[in-house]
């Protein structure tokens, strides 16, 4: 059944350019929004900039520039970015534009009026590169220097709004309770309950930074904090009466460790305190927020001195040098999804792509097509008589296994396993789930050696059965294989005869999952078109 689906990214920073951790959460958001279009599925996908912090106020000035000045600039850059790499997102959120800003006083106005938002004063520890308090216990545990980025601590006193957080502890513990899964991976939801237990108010107005930011609801003197600013965009930006809908689906925030605390128990305290004001009682807590580790790179933290930072010029690089999908294919399938670092190492990205890319799918795709050219005129053979073997079988060779499944059963249970991995958002096994399957496809042509029967003309039907075979099972993988290679799986399209799929993608927005990964729709006698290699083996510059 076809689903609403909304899933967001962080809004980044607009102080600095865009680096590959912006890049990398996009690009996931990215596949999972596109995996939802695939099935059919109603998709909403928000990403873009946060532009009141202090730091676009120190940045701008360093240009001698206004904060908005340098925020249009920036966020310029930023959206042409995303849209250079292919993001598909519905909507680009600054935190800027009038539409956020109306907003978010108008919950700020209900929550002082609940009583939820009151007014005192707060000394702690800030940490001013993160633009956040950190506890006591936490400053002097890292020497009163930021957890984060190594920076001093300053000791701050405000006189300041705050959310009564401490009132939802039991509300949150809850919801936790109810919701197993609402904090992923699991490791990061202990994180989070643990803190919970702890939780105290926490300030949510600023003053000074130049008048930079949100006027704070009745009193001119203080802006809103920009971290709660921020948080209403995945609202804010879906608040009206065509998009309502998304949010009440369930949000699904896609983010890194480095902002749980806000996200996991900062916003659904705030959401839950907004449903108890007059005329929200619409809003719902998200479904799920995913925080993903860090990219580190070769082997280091990434740091502008050590010469090691991926930047947006080394995107380009890749990006000129291997094809857009290729690095798409790499942050999914070897980036920090999970609790553990990712090493973006160019050695790792050049096997990654030799070996995945080159030597597997795009190398298995020109077999095909050229002995259809060969042996069938070019044209997709129509099945004969059986061939001796299946590609279960091949399976069974490649995973060492002793079961085998006939073709077509075999290739059910390959999509099923990449649907359970993406509505996991496991999309590293989703791919390696697909990367079997054109594996045993190669191990199938190796197995019943089509290429020798062709030489023997009363086979030439078996040998028709079993690039027919092939060019389903290649045909299969490259619609599980859209959402993270959409190119080059459209180029497959293309040269099959099932351009239809990127036709209906582009114009409807919606793809049907269900009908396309059947097994037999590819037509026999459908011209299989020949071209250039789809990933080009990488051999280094002599
Ligand atoms: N503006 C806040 C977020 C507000 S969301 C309501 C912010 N911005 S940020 O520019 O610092 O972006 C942080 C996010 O960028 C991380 O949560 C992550 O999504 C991404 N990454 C930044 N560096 C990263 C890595 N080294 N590796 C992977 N992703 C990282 O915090």
């Amino acid at each position: 059944m076809p689903q609403t689906f909304y899933i967001t990214t962080p809004i980044y920073y607009v102080n600095d350019r865009p680096h590959i951790g912006h890049v990398y959460t996009t690009t996931i958001a990215d596949v999972i929004a596109r995996y939802h279009r695939l099935r059919g599925d109603d998709v909403f996908f928000l990403t873009g900039v946060d532009e009141h912090a202090a730091k676009v106020v120190d940045a701008a000035a360093q240009r001698g520039l206004t904060p908005q000045q340098w925020a249009d600039q920036n966020a310029k850059v930023f959206e042409d970015t995303f849209n250079k790499l292919g993001i598909t997102h519905n909507d680009f959120v600054r935190t800027s534009q009038d539409r956020h800003k109306i907003k978010v006083r108008e919950y700020l106005a209900a929550l002082l009026k609940s009583g939820d938002v009151y007014q005192g004063e707060y000394e702690g520890w800030y940490d001013a590169g993160q633009e956040e308090y950190v506890t006591d216990s936490k400053a002097e545990e890292y020497g009163f220097k930021s957890p984060i980025n190594g920076k001093p601590l300053v000791r701050k006193r405000e006189k300041n709004y705050f959310f009564k957080l401490s009132a939802y502890r039991q509300p949150l513990q809850q919801f936790f309770e109810e919701n197993k899964t609402f904090v992923q991976p699991d490791a990061r939801r202990n994180e989070i309950l643990n803190r919970i237990a702890e939780a105290v108010d926490v300030p949510i107005s600023r003053t000074g930074a130049g008048g930079w930011g949100i006027p704070f609801p009745g009193d001119a003197e203080q802006t809103v904090y920009v971290w709660i600013d921020a948080l209403f965009n995945y609202l804010t930006f879906v608040d009206t009466p065509d998009r309502r809908h998304y949010w009440q689906s369930g949000a699904t925030h896609l983010i890194a460790k480095d902002i749980l605390w806000f996200h996991a128990a900062i916003w659904p305290a705030l959401l839950m305190a907004m449903r108890k004001c007059d005329g929200y009682d619409w809003v719902v807590p998200p479904r799920q927020i995913y925080a993903h580790s860090f990219w580190i790179s070769e082997g280091q933290k990434m740091s502008k001195s050590l010469g090691n930072f991926i930047d947006l010029e080394k995107i380009d690089q890749y990006v000129a040098t291997f094809s857009l999908d290729a690095l798409r294919y790499f942050l999914a399938t070897n980036g920090p999804m999970g609790t553990t670092d990712s090493d973006f190492a160019e050695a790792k990205f050049i096997e990654v792509y030799n070996t995945d890319l080159a030597n597997t799918l795009g190398n298995c795709f020109s077999r095909v097509c050229n002995m259809t050219g060969r042996y069938f005129g070019g044209n997709i053979p129509v099945k004969g008589p059986g061939a001796s073997r299946e590609i279960g079988e091949a399976f069974v060779a490649v995973e060492n296994r002793t079961d085998s499944l006939p073709t077509q059963a075999f290739v059910e249970h390959r999509v099923a396993d990449w649907r359970g991995s993406l509505d996991g958002l496991n999309i590293s096994f989703g791919c390696e789930n697909v990367r079997k399957l054109v594996s045993a496809v190669d191990t199938y042509i190796e197995q019943t050696a089509p290429f020798k029967l062709a030489k023997d003309p009363a086979k030439l039907p078996e040998v028709g059965t079993i690039l027919y075979n092939c060019a389903e099972a290649l045909r299969i993988a490259s619609v599980l294989l859209w959402p993270v290679i959409p190119a080059k799986c459209e180029e497959i399209w293309r040269r099959i005869g099932c351009s239809h799929y990127a036709e209906a993608l582009a114009n409807k927005g919606r793809g049907d999952l269900a009908e396309w990964v059947k097994w037999g729709q590819l037509k026999p006698g459908t011209p299989l078109l020949t071209g250039d290699a789809l990933f080009p083996r990488w051999q280094p510059p002599k």
